[in-house]
Formats: C-alpha cells, structure tokens, sequence
C-alpha cells in the first residue's frame, strides 16, 4: 500500500497510476482526483470493538495496548489485506474509565517502524500527550499514566509521528476512549454498550485488485477520499436494533473526507459533541463531521423496519471544486434491522454534573486573543518545525483563538489538551451543533472562528502539545504548531525541543 510515496508491489503501482489517470480524465486537471463512494450491500453484520480489559492496582487502572500489523478480511475485497491495529489486525479495543480515576498504559510498538499513541480530546500532561515527541520505537514499550479530570465524552485514541499520521491512521491505527462521569451514569440514555450504545468509526479507504490498501498521494484535496466506506472496519455493515432507541456515539476517523450523517425519515438527537453533553438534547435532520470530531446521537425506531444511517452532500463553505472534496458525494453508511418487538428506551435526559460550574468557561475572563491563519500548509505562515515552540500560555489563563482558513479547500481545527467552546462565527451564535464542548471543528473557508480556550493544570516549559488541521495530510505536511503551558515567570525555562523526543523505554 502507499501510493506514490513508496508503492510495494507493481500492482498498488499500477492501480494508482490508473486511478490517477482516471481522475486526472474526469477533472481535466491533474492536481484534483474524484473518487465516489460505491454502492454496497449492507449484509455484514458490524463489528464492534471490544472493551480493553484492564486491571485496578492501588487505584491505578492499567490497560494494556500494543501496536501491530496484521491481515485483515474485508467484505467484498477479494483476499487479505495488511493492516496495523491494537492488540489485533485492525483497529484497536475501546478504552474506557471513569472521572477522577488514574490510567495508566503499557503501549509496545510491534511494528517496524516508530509510532505514537495520541489521546485525541484528553485533558493531561504534555508529555502524556502522545504527540510526535513522545515515539515509541520498535520493540519499545511506552507507559504514560494520568488522572481523568473532565466531563464524560467519547475520545479516541490515534498515531501521531510527524509526517506519518497519515499513515499510521490509514492502515488501522485508531480506537475509542469513553470517559464515564456522575451524570452520564445517572442519565436517561441508551447505555449498553455495542447494544443500544453503539461506537461507530466511520473512515474510508481504497483497495488494489489484490486487496491491499492504498493511499494516494497525488495532490488530491484535502487528501485523499477513498471509494469504500466502512464502519468499525465492516464493509455494507448492518446492525440489529433490540431498543426503541439507540445511542450512535460516531467518529470521524477518515483521514480527509468529511460526512453529513442523516437518516431520510426522522431527526436524530444531539445529546453530546467532542468534549461531552450538550446542555440539552437537540434534534437535528443532519450532523456534519469532519476528520477528528465526534457527534453523539440518539435515533429512535419502529418495530420490524429497517433504514440506513446516510452521508448526505456535504455543504463545505466557500470550497473552490467542492465536488473534488467529496461534497457532492452521497452514500448509505449503515443499515439498522429493528426487530418485530422493541424495548422500551428512556426519553434521553441527563443531569447537570457536579462539576459543570468548574468546567464552564467564561468569556469575561479572557485574558488573551491569539489569531491563527491557516493557508497552504501553514499555520500563521510558518509551517511545522518541531524544535520551535510557536505560542507560550499562562497556566489557568483564559484565551480566545481566533482561527480562520484563508484558502478556498477544506481544513479542520484541532486543538491538543483542551475542550474549547466557539463563541461565535463570523461573529454570529454557533449552530446548536457546534455550542458545545469541542476540540476540534471544520473550518469553512473565509469565516473567524472565535474559540474560547482554557489551560489549566498541567506546566511543562519543555514539551509542547500541538494545535493543527486534523485533515492528516495536510498535518502531516506541516499545518501544526506548538504551544507549552508555563507558570507566568517561568519564560526562561521554555526551551526548544528536541527533534526527536523519545519517551519509551
Ligand atoms: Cu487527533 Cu493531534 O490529533
Ligand atoms: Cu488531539
Ligand atoms: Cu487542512
């Protein structure tokens, strides 16, 4: 696999050659590719991963991961496919653990090559971050350990070697992360996991004759769309609906190509975003995700039907080609079989946390207005450089960021350690959609995002966490920054990172 960057075998060659040639045919331009979703039989039951064991010592939840490669069948493509994924062939097991709980993990990297484990949405130290100054080498074992402190939500868990995330995502490398609080255990919600509690990573991929992955690599924007979409790794995946309701807690785990989820015939309920419950449930016909977000919502059914979550055309701002970025693309997801009698599912309904006054931010309090330009794989025209530490934040400061994208192609926003709240759009409310706890968001060409951001907790002068565009490619091309958080005083001690920080042993 790998297109163009380093083609394993004559056959992944020549089917990119192909595939390039047949959209450089259809666009008439050979910087932008087209690639539509086929059409697939929904007749595999989905598969759901499992949760990760884990053992409690002193207090201290301990899970166990490790990074491997593997073959992996997938429906409809004809033989095996190699793959990397945790503790198994594809993907990895759903990590779960409570607020106010310590984790810790043993992470041995099995393959033969580097990578890292990133705690996409995680409140916690930098140098637990598992950005790309934490590697873990081959054969090395990682052991990062923090406290749970935030609300529940639904995070993930994903590689992040500079220059190669990408890839590591693309061939499997990917898992949910449930964080449990007092109010999502006392709410009135579908909660049985893989039941009527659903984990839902949709991503998409491409595949050779001779099953084998590919990732073009041929100046598609934002990267590239692949022609089969799976869900949790099943291809045309069904699921059978035992409830009256059902919990989809979805991921966007595609690496470029984002989604407008809908069912034809009914709203579905927005009970939570990136970082955790809305306020209150909202109906919505349709919810867009970029690379990185997540949406939790309900849908009810009826007995005996079945109807199929759906990826509308995706409305992606002031885009210069948007059907070459997949907006015009329009493909079933997932098919649910209700069965002829259903159980009775809770009106969805949540409390208040105990904690939401701590964790609410305030506008009033911010203390600084940083702007971020995103354009041609930069970031404030300055593209990645891990040895330079681009904005340094005060401990408990609040701070508005003000983020924009002054390119007509899509970019999305995502922001290490924090759960921000968007203040307005181009100075308007944000969409009941986007008025909660997010940390990362599509950005539509052209228009201020103004986020309001708190750093609590956690200091370190020496290592950075990252901001960037979760669209991977242009991640990995360069369209990422870095922030430390310091006590104020403590200037003197920030200091440029190692290229190569090595946090394994
Ligand atoms: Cu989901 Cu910095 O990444
Ligand atoms: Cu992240
Ligand atoms: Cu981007």
């Amino acid at each position: 696999m790998i297109g163009r960057r380093r083609p394993k075998t004559a056959a992944t060659a020549a089917a990119v050659v192909t595939l390039a040639a047949a959209a450089l045919a259809l666009s008439g331009c050979g910087a932008i590719s087209v690639t539509s979703v086929a059409e697939q039989e929904f007749v595999n039951e989905l598969a759901i991963p499992p949760l990760a064991p884990s053992t409690v010592e002193n207090g201290v939840r301990t899970f166990q991961l490790s990074a491997q490669s593997g073959e992996t069948e997938f429906a409809g493509v004809g033989g095996e496919t190699a793959t990397w994924g945790f503790n198994g062939s594809l993907l990895g097991p759903t990590l779960r653990a409570s607020r106010g709980e310590e984790v810790a993990f043993e992470i041995t990297n099995q393959l033969p090559e580097a990578t890292s484990v990133h705690w996409h949405g995680m409140h916690l130290p930098a140098a637990m971050d598992g950005g790309p100054h934490q590697m873990i080498e081959p054969g090395e074992t990682w052991r990062p350990t923090w406290t749970i402190d935030q609300p529940a939500a639904t995070l993930w868990y994903h590689p992040h070697p500079h220059g190669e995330t990408e890839e590591h995502v693309y061939r499997g490398l990917a898992g949910l992360f449930l964080l449990d609080d007092d109010a999502s255990r006392a709410a009135a919600l579908p909660s049985e996991y893989g039941v009527d509690d659903l984990p839902l990573i949709v991503q998409d991929k491409e595949f050779d004759r001779d099953g084998g992955l590919v990732l073009r690599q041929d100046g598609s924007e934002p990267g590239m769309l692949g022609d089969t979409v799976m869900v949790n790794g099943t291809v045309g995946a069904y699921h059978e609906v035992t409830t009256e309701r059902v919990r989809l807690r979805l991921l966007n785990g595609s690496t470029a190509r984002t989604y407008t989820f809908e069912f034809h015939d009914r709203p579905m309920t927005l009970i939570a975003t990136d970082g955790g419950f809305l306020d209150a449930p909202v109906e919505l016909d349709q919810v867009r995700l970029a690379p990185g977000e997540r949406a939790e919502v309900v849908v009810g059914f009826e007995p005996g039907e079945t109807v199929r979550l759906h990826s509308a055309k995706t409305q992606l701002g002031g885009i210069a080609v948007p059907f070459a970025s997949g907006g015009n693309d329009e493909f079933d997801v997932l098919e649910f079989r209700a069965a002829d009698t259903l159980m009775p599912s809770p009106e969805p309904a949540w409390p208040q946390s105990a904690d939401a006054a701590s964790d609410a931010l305030h506008e009033h309090e911010a203390s600084v207005t940083r702007p971020f330009v995103l354009n041609t794989r930069e970031i404030n025209g300055e593209q990645m450089d891990m040895s330079r530490i681009d904005e340094v934040v005060y401990v408990g400061d609040t701070e508005v960021w003000e983020v924009r994208s002054s390119q007509p192609i899509p970019h999305s926003f995502h922001i290490h350690d924090v759960q921000f709240r968007v203040l307005s759009i181009d100075g308007e409310a944000p969409p009941p959609e986007l008025s909660g706890r997010k940390d990362t968001i599509y950005l539509e060409p052209d228009r201020e995002y103004r986020l309001l951001v708190r750093f609590e907790d956690y200091v370190d002068p020496e290592v950075p966490y990252m901001y960037h565009c979760h669209m991977l490619l242009h991640e990995d091309e360069g369209m990422m920054g870095q922030f430390v958080v310091i006590e104020r005083g403590d200037e003197a001690a920030v200091r440029a990172p190692e290229h190569a920080g090595h946090a394994a042993s």
